[in-house]
């Protein structure tokens, strides 16, 4: 339409003030709904939640805790599934007098394990608006709970080597369960991949192991000294697996990015080994300029690094067998970034060069394809289980907590969301990551050669340096930024179809003092780095999702862990329903019917 386009000026909404309220708040004009939480029904014939009488066979059929990661894939006009992550659990909000994993009962262990994991369920249009309403009546074909247990290949060329191999799966190839999954993406061939991120913290008995396997734990940040017991959810109580004394190899099963298919239920998870082995934090595509599709990845941890993979093949359209194969064989790379200034003009105080820009050129330095490692003494498998310490080899990008990727629909650029690092010292400051002790976070755009996602080098400029607007250490990409909003721990990426980058929050309540949100940014033409907020989640939520519907006319946003500070006895939160907090899903709309965005 006329209104398309990169360079159209902010979007017209009257934005959100910040606020430290225990609600959804939504700009004028638009309404908001809770469209499933915590409990709600996904399998036909779950039970109705009831707080005081849970068990895990109930919660392995209802909405999981923690949702982060929202997709939505349409059926029909009417009707959609959302695909929707359960990172994790706090305990502290699901079990009354609740204090550690050593004194907790065994079922509510049980039902810790259910409620990870993810749930497809299937969604319905309310009339003709923007809002959407769980279906909860009828066959649902497609409505799927995954959860710690849930049977799931390991596919890749590390798949089945000594690395992989357990008491229980000699083979190597099947795992139970995924953990931690934050963020996740959807490939062009219509499956979605699923990131498990901290892995590391489900698993005790690290002191036990043979010393030469703890370097590779502890790169993971899994403890192998001292007391690994405490603080811990004690999955190893009902499963020994998680014990790292007796089944040592049990970890390298975690860390991977899973595959799934919203539209078979019996689809078993495939957890493509190809795409390496970290602390996960998304997965999200871009087709290359030959056909092939690249795959771009953060590793979520201080110092940690940016990951490419690029498929050997191309997907071919209604081939679900071909297409199956597709992350199973390419090429695994990692960043590492130059700055084009000279090192002494960053300095660590957040001060542009004199230059104007953090900005400079990159490469994707090779690891490893299917059948041949390129770092020295690794094999293809050692680098695929232990991505990490082969990236240390090469010399990778140490960045600050790279999150999510995303690209633009319109210019092809990529953006990655670095939330923040606050060990940075002055002297690590380094052009794509400029600020020392950096609380607040910044945003990377990277633009690859020749604009090919397959191009193994790229130019990067840093259009966003997050923090309170009156800080002089922020820098929203030149725009005057007493017309701007603050924000910091910038986390997950989407994208309208004008080319307007979305951005949500984790962190804003510990360094800014106001709730987690949303907010927007042109990234091209004269309004980019007018950075507004559209959306604020309640009190100690993180703001997952988002996800704009194609149409346009939805914004689904997920507010994780509200009230994780309090406890069943002493909530901070009773969002949604005003007794207990309740980690949901929320779909927001304009009620005059126009695009998400609009005044
Ligand atoms: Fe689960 Fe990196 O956020
Ligand atoms: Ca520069
Ligand atoms: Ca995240
Ligand atoms: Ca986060």
């Amino acid at each position: 339409g006329a209104d398309r386009g990169a360079s159209r000026g902010r979007p017209g909404f009257v934005p959100v003030a910040p606020n430290i309220d225990d609600v959804v708040t939504v700009p004028a004009g638009y309404d908001q709904r809770v469209v499933v939480r915590w409990g709600d029904p996904v399998v036909p014939g779950a039970p109705a939640f009831d707080f005081t009488a849970q068990t895990a066979e109930a919660q392995a059929k209802q909405f999981g805790y923690n949702a982060d990661y929202v997709t939505f894939v349409k059926i029909d006009g009417r009707r959609g599934l959302l695909w929707v992550n359960h990172e994790y659990t706090n305990e502290n909000l699901m079990f009354s007098g609740y204090t550690d994993g050593a004194d907790a009962d065994l079922e509510q262990i049980k039902i810790a394990m259910a409620a990870h994991g993810g749930s497809v369920v299937e969604v319905e249009r309310v009339g003709r608006t923007g809002a959407w309403k769980l279906v909860t009546k009828g066959r649902r074909p497609f409505n799927r709970r995954i959860t710690a247990t849930t049977r799931m290949q390991l596919t890749g060329p590390a798949a089945g080597d000594r690395l992989l191999r357990t008491h229980a799966d000699p083979r190597g190839t099947t795992v139970l369960g995924m953990l931690n999954n934050c963020s996740g993406g959807t490939t062009p061939w219509g499956t979605i991949l699923t990131a498990e991120e901290n892995f590391n913290q489900y698993f005790v008995g690290g002191e036990g192991v043979a010393e030469q396997a703890k370097p590779a734990l502890k790169r993971y940040g899994i403890a192998t000294s001292g007391d690994t017991r405490s603080h811990n959810r004690r999955f190893d109580r009902v499963d020994e697996r998680f014990d790292l004394s007796k089944h040592p190899n049990e970890a390298n099963r975690f860390g991977y990015i899973v595959e799934i298919d919203p539209f078979d239920a019996s689809y078993v998870p495939r957890k493509r080994t190809m795409l390496g082995r970290f602390k996960h934090e998304a997965a999200n595509t871009r087709t290359t300029t030959d056909g092939r599709v690249a795959v771009y990845m953060g590793d979520d941890e201080r110092f940690d690094y940016i990951y490419k993979f690029v498929t050997a093949k191309k997907p071919r359209k209604g081939s679900r067998r071909h297409n199956d194969t597709l992350l199973d064989s390419g090429t695994l790379y990692v960043a590492r970034l130059t700055g084009n200034s000279p090192a002494e003009e960053i300095d660590g105080s957040g001060a542009l060069p004199f230059d104007g820009d953090f900005d400079g050129s990159g490469e994707w330095v090779r690891l490893c394809d299917s059948t041949r490692s390129y770092v020295k003494g690794f094999t293809v498998a050692e680098v695929l289980v232990h991505t990490r310490l082969a990236a240390d080899a090469v010399g990778a990008t140490k960045m600050d907590r790279p999150e999510d990727f995303e690209a633009s629909p319109v210019t092809g650029k990529v953006y990655c969301a670095l939330t923040n690092n606050s060990a940075r010292t002055p002297e690590q400051a380094d052009e794509p990551n400029p600020r020392a002790a950096n609380k607040f976070g910044h945003i990377l755009e990277l633009t690859e050669r020749r604009g090919d996602a397959g191009a193994t080098s790229f130019g990067w400029k840093v259009p966003l340096v997050c923090g309170d607007p009156e800080d002089p250490a922020t820098y929203y990409a030149g725009y005057d930024k007493s017309e701007v909003a603050a924000i910091s721990s910038p986390d997950n990426l989407t994208f309208d179809r004008h080319g307007n980058l979305w951005i949500s929050t984790d962190g804003q309540p510990g360094t800014i003092g106001t709730n987690d949100a949303l907010h927007v940014m042109p990234v091209e033409g004269h309004a980019r780095g007018a950075l507004t907020t559209f959306a604020t989640v309640p009190v100690e939520a993180e703001c997952c999702g988002p996800f704009i519907t194609p149409d346009q006319k939805t914004v689904f946003l997920a507010p994780q862990h509200p009230g994780e500070d309090g406890t069943v006895e002493a909530p901070t939160s009773t969002w949604p329903d005003g007794d207990f907090p309740r980690p949901a899903v929320v779909s927001i709309w304009h009620k005059g019917g126009k695009d998400i965005g609009s005044r």
